[in-house]
């Protein structure tokens, strides 16, 4: 695997790899784990190439977020994408991505960017779009892969390909989990061995109001208000459920079919998010 850790390095990744030659791309901020290691197998498919990127990204973090102390572990990352088999890895220090202050960014619509997790992030979207519209612009992919655990950012990103007309294949690679069904995430090394017995109630209250839509049930707030109740219950401090419609995020009507079922919680002082397709 080669290692750029330069704008100039990485671009000449596209220059080189000629004609008809397609190169994926899979922005990660590392910590990775087989949720990651599961796009990156996917990017396989989709092209001859597959770039990973590593970088945490600042603006995307609201100031008391946890930038700081989001986990770091550059050796055990380069590691699994070695065995993973990827060809590059961009890893640019903040001063290569952001010389100076970002004074342009993408400002995704508040109809999108400020509802569900940009309503308790705010800014949050702004900092990812303009972050994976500047790792495009450099690594120019023929396809990007994102997972759907972040399902909201996957919406964002797949919006914001369309409106700039970006010549890139969006894929959304399905969310991976552990045993007890918690989905992956870099951030649940942050629950406390305690917490972490606990933290399935979450996968399992989304299941809940998955087969109850199934079943019939048309009642999108009785099923939103009993999941909270339900995850209060098993020591969650719940930011929202919501039904939505999977294509925009948008409130369903009763006979909108094709939804999704998002939350975001916290367990302690650790905020988690997750959501399953119905
Ligand atoms: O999902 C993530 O890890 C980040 O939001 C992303 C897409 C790499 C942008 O920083």
């Amino acid at each position: 695997m080669q290692l750029h850790e330069t704008i100039a390095s990485l671009r000449a990744v596209r220059a080189r790899a000629g004609p008809g030659k397609r190169l994926a791309l899979v922005p990660t901020m590392g910590n990775l784990h087989e949720g990651h290691i599961a796009l990156m197998t996917q990017a396989r498919d989709h092209a001859d190439q597959v770039i990973a990127t590593i970088f945490v990204n600042r603006l995307q973090f609201r100031p008391g977020e946890d930038f700081e102390k989001y986990p770091r572990s550059f050796a055990a990352d380069c590691e699994r994408l070695e065995q993973a088999g990827v060809e590059h890895l961009f890893a640019p220090a903040e001063a290569e991505m952001y010389p100076q202050p970002q004074t342009y960014q993408i400002e995704p619509p508040p109809g999108q960017a400020g509802i569900l997790d940009g309503e308790f992030r705010p800014g949050h979207f702004r900092g990812v779009a303009t972050v994976v519209m500047k790792l495009f612009q450099i690594a120019q992919p023929d396809v990007a892969l994102f997972g759907k655990k972040d399902y909201q950012q996957l919406m964002v990103i797949r919006n914001m390909v369309r409106e700039f007309n970006l010549p890139i294949e969006i894929i959304g690679g399905e969310t991976v989990r552990a045993a007890d069904g918690l989905a992956l995430s870099s951030r649940n090394g942050y629950l406390s061995a305690a917490e972490r017995v606990q933290a399935h109630n979450l996968y399992r209250v989304l299941t809940k109001v998955a087969e109850a839509v199934r079943a019939g049930s048309r009642n999108w707030g009785g099923l939103e208000h009993d999941a909270v109740m339900e995850l209060q219950a098993s020591g969650w401090i719940p930011d929202y459920v919501a039904l939505r419609k999977k294509l925009d995020l948008q409130l369903p009507s009763a006979h909108d079919s094709g939804l999704v079922v998002l939350a975001a919680a916290r367990l302690g002082s650790t905020r988690l998010i997750d959501n399953l397709e119905v």
